[in-house]
């Protein structure tokens, strides 16, 4: 037995020796690459800057990563490519920039640089950017950009046409246009895919092209596309002085349905009512449950789209707000995130509840989207049935004012930035 432990702890010795001379000798790889890498950047910065002060220019040295994660620098040929010129270039646009998550003065107009362009996008030159009550949630830190999307802010914008990626062959340089965006708009330039640009529509400004892409493409493919609002047919809109509500009063009413809103004010409501709403509620000091089943027979409404959320949820399941076959279309949270279900009241009316984020679906998603926009949307808008409705522009230094208005819900429709 004594042999055995002897044998076991010779084993145990000699197997610790081995790993301490394998750690040794990785740190000591280690140690020795990064001395390597070092002399040679010294040497290459040195070499650049003697040629440099010879030549009469600067040290030409191009960054790029060791495949070990070390950065180091290598010399360049002295002719970098554009790719190259553009990683090199300074910060060339303005953009805003969230600073730290936190209040509307955390937004701060920098210079940054250029968005870079992919084969299968366009540039914009951004002429305007609108807010979104998204970007509200993003400046808290509550609300996250997609991976790989731009860190700015902005969905949508409108503008010219600056560069096509290599695969475009939709655009061309100087075409006006407006896009639906996945971030980047609150800047001077964007970078956007080309299947999520649309034509600017003819008889709107520049400028209010940039107040339709993210609300058109929003009810479009929620009230219309998911949930086949049809003429006829009865529809509530909550929040109908937003800016997704004062877009759904118009293209509903262009195809034909009854229109309800509810809305905080006097004011508000007359607005909407002048867009064409047919049931105004004031939800401060209406029920709207009790005015809908009252306005509807007591049949209650075909669609209804909700941006509130739980304060709501219940009360548009309420046998009294929707229909026998009602569809109810939740898109946003300004009333909380969670709720109960009664399925009850679901399974009897046999109800369909469904729910989208815009900004989530893929590239191909919004492209396809953008496509029904521009043949469904579009006709309306240039026929005069569809107008923009925006409530005030500020210069892009000003987003943090911007901010400030929509928190305070005074506007009614959109609220656009300019560069
Ligand atoms: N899911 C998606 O893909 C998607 C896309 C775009 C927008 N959205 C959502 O749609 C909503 C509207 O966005 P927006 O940019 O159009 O917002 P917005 O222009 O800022 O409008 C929001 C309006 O809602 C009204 N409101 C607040 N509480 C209300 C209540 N309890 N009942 C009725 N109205 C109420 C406010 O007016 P009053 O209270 O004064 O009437 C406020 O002006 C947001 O929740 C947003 O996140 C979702």
């Amino acid at each position: 037995m004594a042999d055995m432990n002897e044998v076991l702890e010779r084993q145990m010795r000699e197997f610790r020796e081995r790993m301490r001379r394998q750690a040794v000798g990785r740190w000591a790889q280690a140690e020795l690459d990064m001395q390597i890498v070092t002399a040679v950047a010294m040497l290459d910065e040195e070499n650049q800057s003697r040629r440099g002060s010879r030549e009469g220019r600067g040290p030409n040295v191009d960054r790029h990563r060791h495949s070990r994660g070390i950065v180091c620098g290598v010399p360049s040929s002295g002719r970098s490519s554009p790719r190259e010129r553009k990683r090199k270039s300074p910060a060339s646009m303005k953009a805003v920039v969230i600073t730290t998550p936190g209040g509307p003065e955390v937004l701060q107009l920098q210079e940054v640089e250029d968005p870079e362009l992919k084969d299968n996008e366009v540039l914009i030159k951004v002429e305007a950017t609108a807010l979104n009550r998204a970007d509200i949630f993003q400046r808290k830190g509550m609300y996250r950009p997609l991976s790989g999307s731009s860190p700015y802010l902005g969905l949508e914008c409108s503008g010219t046409i600056e560069a096509v990626g290599k695969q475009v062959s939709r655009w061309q340089v100087g075409d006006k246009v407006c896009a639906l965006l996945s971030g980047g708009g609150y800047a001077e330039k964007v970078a956007v895919p080309a299947g999520q640009v649309l034509l600017a529509p003819p008889g709107v400004s520049l400028q209010d092209a940039a107040s339709f892409p993210e609300v058109s493409c929003t009810v479009w493919s929620t009230v219309f596309m998911m949930n086949r609002l049809s003429a006829g047919e009865t529809f509530l809109v909550h929040g109908g002085s937003s800016g997704i509500g004062t877009f759904a009063i118009q293209i509903a009413k262009y195809l034909g349905a009854k229109v309800f809103v509810t809305a905080g004010s006097k004011e508000k409501l007359a607005f909407c009512k002048n867009l064409g709403a047919d049931v105004c509620i004031n939800y401060k000091t209406e029920d709207f449950v009790a005015r809908v089943k009252e306005e509807t027979e007591g049949k209650g409404v075909d669609v209804i789209l909700d941006i509130i959320g739980p304060e709501y949820f219940r009360r548009n399941l309420n046998l009294d707000s929707l229909s026998f076959d009602g569809r109810l279309f939740l898109i946003g949270t300004m009333g909380g995130a969670v709720t109960e279900i009664d399925r009850r009241v679901v399974l009897s009316k046999r109800l369909t509840i469904q729910a989208v984020d815009l900004r989530y679906r893929s590239p191909e998603n919004k492209a396809a989207i953008v496509r029904e926009v521009e043949n469904n949307v579009w006709p309306a808008i240039v026929a005069g049935k569809v107008k923009p409705v925006v409530y005030k522009y500020f210069p892009l230094s000003e987003a943090a004012e911007a901010h400030r208005l929509m928190e305070s819900s005074q506007h009614i429709g959109k609220i656009l930035l300019l560069p």
